[in-house]
Formats: C-alpha cells, structure tokens, sequence
C-alpha cells in the first residue's frame, strides 16, 4: 500500500477495549499506538481483498489426520493442481496421528480462496487457517 499521505481520524473505543490493546502494545514492544492500529488496520484489509483478484502472498496452515483415507495422495495431487499459486511447502509432524502442512502461496486471491476451498471439505482435515498479504 502507498503511504504518501496521512489522514487524522479521531474514534471512540469502549474503555476495556483501549486498555486491552495498550497493555498488548506494552508487551509486543509498539512505541506508538497509532502504528499498532495501522497495522491491524491493514491486516483487517487484507482479511477481506484476499478473496479478491489482487495478488497477495501469504500462507495456508492446514491441519490434518494422516491416518484418514487417502489424505496424503489428496493434499499433494491438490498442490501439484494448484502449483501456480504454491510456491513451497512445509511438512511438521505434530504427533502419532496429526501433521501440519504450511503451504507458501502466492498468486490471485480468488485462486487461493480455491485452494483453500479444495481442503477445507475434504474429510481428514481438522482445521485451516489462511494468512495472506497485499502485496502491493
Ligand atoms: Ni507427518
């Protein structure tokens, strides 16, 4: 995102809430809360324009059992499908039944939003958790 100008805003927050997000600031080291809340800002941007047909990176953090029923041919046949938009993959062995695969991405929103779309109905996989960028 350009940064060539800055705009003031003033806003109200209920009281808990700001003092929530100063002691996190306190902990995580920020210096300024106005940085802090452009960050979150920009994070919650990039929730909604991945879907979209801007190019973001990011990555898919998927979940899953390996002991179900064909799991493994699925996850690498989906990737090497998808292989325009994945640009490595992590495999971590969680324990004797579960492993996580951190899948780098980076391409069209719309098409990862279709990757991930692919994992998440397919049975064996517990949980995904998408995390992407602007990239511009
Ligand atoms: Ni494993």
């Amino acid at each position: 995102m350009s940064k060539s100008t800055v705009s003031r805003i003033s806003i109200s927050l209920p009281t808990e809430l700001l003092e929530a997000l100063d002691s996190i600031l306190k902990d995580a080291g920020y210096r300024k809360r106005s940085h802090a809340i452009q960050v979150s800002i920009r994070n919650f941007i990039s929730e909604y324009m991945w879907k979209e047909e801007t190019l973001c990176v990011g990555a898919l953090l998927v979940l899953y059992d390996h002991e179900a029923k064909g799991i493994e041919d699925f996850l690498t046949d989906t990737q090497h499908k998808y292989s325009e938009v994945i640009t490595s993959t992590m495999h971590i062995h969680l324990d004797e039944r579960h492993c996580i695969e951190i899948i780098a991405v980076k391409g069209k929103g719309n098409l990862i939003k279709k990757l991930a779309g692919e994992f998440l109905k397919r049975e064996g996989i517990k949980q995904i958790r998408i995390s992407t960028l602007i990239s511009k």
